[in-house]
């Protein structure tokens, strides 16, 4: 594999494509394998850009008979939110 990519896969982190293939090459097999390794996806966007390049690539290089196995989904962040919120008060709305 090529290590002179330099196309930028993922912007917030700055991981190029040749980081990727290093990573690939090292033994990542699936996105967060490419995560722990780079970086990518671990930016202000979360992977939103750079996670379907990130499993294009994978897919490519990668000898995988199902594709769910290379960790495609996007855990939302959750936050917790008080009942009180969700309560309607004739005069004051919604708190
Ligand atoms: S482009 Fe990769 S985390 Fe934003």
């Amino acid at each position: 594999m090529s290590h002179e990519k330099n196309v930028c896969i993922c912007r917030c982190e700055e991981v190029t494509e040749g980081e990727i293939l290093r990573a690939i090459e090292e033994g990542a097999r699936t996105v967060k394998g490419i995560k722990i390794r780079t970086q990518a996806t671990m930016g202000l966007c979360q992977g939103r850009t750079c996670r379907r390049l990130i499993v294009n690539i994978l897919s490519k290089h990668v000898d995988i008979n199902d594709i769910s196995k290379l960790e495609i989904g996007i855990r939302v962040p959750v936050r917790t939110i008080k009942i009180k919120n969700f309560i309607y008060d004739e005069g004051k709305g919604y708190e």
